[in-house]
């Protein structure tokens, strides 16, 4: 449907029908909160939101982007690509061509319009979907092969103009350059989980990733499972500063205990060299440490068909990133709360970055409605928002 409304706006603005549309969902963390970027491992989905990107090439060396979520339209020439402060938004797509240019990509003009139906600031992850989106748009007008630091052959159309599809390790340098215009350009520090969900999802599994060797295995996520996003409505965090700080502190503590990273310790190295970090650098590692042992024992579960099990780690995630980590907020609390006492409820937790932003429920699907109904009203007599509860379904990644 939405493949429909992107090709609509781009009629709409550039005058014909795109002859590419490009769609990256958004993903959910279903358990291991901030393991990424310590080496660590993270149960993940991409469920059915996307970001759509309707392409055109144009001849003159610009690129046009419109998108049906802001109003200012964005344009500028392949050579002079910068920050326009009247649209951020953008800068996910600038992020992601000057990357592709710096590893020798020879960019061409275009005309892009952009939809999406991932909601923004609900921690699902819309800006990776973009970086991911525009990746696989320049693809499809200049077909590129990515090496980890630059390219190689680019792949041959076959006779309908169809590219073969992306390798595993094609997936993962997409992933790896879509991190780095986040990294670098938008200046959020982040791991590659949101990347890396977005083009290996696969439709019923979780995927389980192993940020130390950057093994994707999926996970059969089958049964009577419903998964559920409630929304705070809130974002309480500081441009990147919150999240940048939280890596700071992990990344400390690996490297006062002389660590590579978190992932390289257990609890009881951990307790043994307590006295070598400060307070807030402990109780960071204490988080991670455990939380990375949660994923194990999460992917455990889940592999038997184990769902009751599996929802008690999502609540002992969530009472680790409340009482440890503090990316919790009040919001968040009250959704986790209002959860875990609604009887189709397995577990609940927050999802993403944290500090605001949304919680992933796993509910018994008969009672998924009742389930979206309690949450919304309970939210509502809390703190007199909504939750817009969004029942997802687990899909493919990126194309
Ligand atoms: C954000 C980041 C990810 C990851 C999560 C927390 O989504 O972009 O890399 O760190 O937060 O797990």
């Amino acid at each position: 449907m939405s493949t429909r409304e992107v090709a609509t706006l781009f009629k709409e603005y550039f005058g014909h029908t795109p002859p590419h549309v490009v769609q990256a969902p958004g993903r959910l963390e279903l358990i291991g909160n901030h393991t990424d970027y310590n080496q660590g491992l993270v149960l993940a989905l991409a469920v059915d939101r996307y970001i759509f990107m309707a392409a055109s090439p144009r001849p003159d060396g610009r690129i046009e982007l419109v998108s049906s979520a802001f109003r200012n339209r964005e344009g500028f020439a392949t050579s002079t690509i910068e920050k326009n402060p009247a649209a951020p938004w953008a800068n996910y797509v600038k992020g992601v061509l000057l990357q592709l240019q710096r590893r020798g990509v020879p960019l061409r003009g275009f005309n892009a319009a952009i939809h999406g139906t991932i909601p923004l600031g609900a921690g699902m992850s819309s800006s990776a979907a973009l970086e991911v989106a525009t990746a696989l748009a320049v693809r499809r007008l200049t077909p590129y092969t990515l090496t980890p630091t630059s390219i190689a052959t680019p792949p041959q159309a076959d006779a309908d103009g169809a590219l073969p599809p992306l390798t595993a390790r094609e997936r993962l340098d997409i992933a790896r350059l879509c991190q780095a215009a986040e990294n670098e350009y938008v200046g959020v520090n982040c791991g590659l989980l949101d990347q890396i969900s977005s083009l290996f999802g696969r439709a019923l599994h979780a995927m389980e990733i192993d940020f130390q060797t950057l093994a994707v295995e999926p996970v059969p996520m089958l049964g009577d499972l419903a998964v559920v996003v409630c929304q705070t409505g809130v974002k309480h965090e500081l441009v990147a500063g919150e999240y940048n700080a939280l890596r700071r502190h992990c990344e400390a503590a690996a490297r006062k205990l002389g660590a590579p990273a978190l992932r390289a310790l257990d609890m009881a190295a951990l307790q043994a060299g307590r006295a070598k970090l400060t307070e807030r650098e402990y109780a960071c590692a204490r988080h991670v440490v455990g939380e990375i042992q949660r994923v194990v024992s999460g992917a455990r579960a889940l592999r038997e068909g184990d769902f009751e099990q599996f929802g008690q780690y999502m609540l002992q995630s969530h009472e680790s990133s409340r009482d440890h980590f503090n990316n919790s907020c009040r919001e968040l609390d009250i959704l986790v709360d209002l959860a875990r006492h609604h009887p189709a409820c397995l577990g609940a937790r927050l999802t993403g970055g944290g500090f605001g932003g949304a919680t992933i429920n796993l509910v018994r699907t008969p009672r998924a409605a009742d389930f979206m109904e309690a949450m919304d009203d309970g939210y509502r007599k809390a703190t007199g928002r909504s939750a817009h509860p969004l029942l997802c379904q687990v899909v493919d990644g990126a194309h």
